[in-house]
């Protein structure tokens, strides 16, 4: 179970690309590494692929964080899809501090396909954050 603060357990959604997200998260499973319960992991077949408007549209349906995991620069499947996730979550970044939401509430971290044990340690460490940082703002607003 993730880490709480007054009985705030976060919900993280976690982006993983097929060829070295996924294989993080498979390697983790091989080796019994147990991720927080909180954190949701999806799958897209690149993290190029991964559309801005699908962070948003978390953010809108109630996550309190999005963490993007992908090959490490040089390493992508399709060559530069890996550079292109990391523009667009720098221009998200922005577009969340923008609205208000806190752009640190998105993070984009490597993992190769062996490092289950990064994977797991980046999805703790993330929940932890979005512990500290308290309930997505949205949710907030919405509910008063
Ligand atoms: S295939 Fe992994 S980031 Fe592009």
């Amino acid at each position: 179970m993730a880490e709480e603060k007054n009985g705030f357990v976060p919900k993280v959604v976690y982006a993983l690309c097929t060829w070295c997200g996924s294989g993080g998260s498979e390697t983790a499973a091989a080796f019994h590494l147990k991720y927080p319960e909180n954190v949701r992991p999806f799958r897209v077949m690149c993290t190029g692929a991964l559309d801005p408007a699908y962070t948003l549209r978390a953010f809108i349906e109630g996550a309190d964080g999005v963490v993007v995991s992908g090959c490490h620069p040089g390493d992508c499947h399709y060559n530069t899809g890996n550079y292109r996730a990391r523009r667009r979550i720098a221009a998200m970044k922005t577009i969340l501090d923008t609205f208000g939401l806190d752009g640190d509430r998105v993070w984009l971290r490597w993992v190769a396909h062996g490092e289950g044990q990064k994977l797991v340690d980046t999805a703790k460490e993330f929940s932890d954050h979005m512990v500290e940082k308290g309930p997505n703002p949205l949710k907030e607003r919405w509910d008063t």
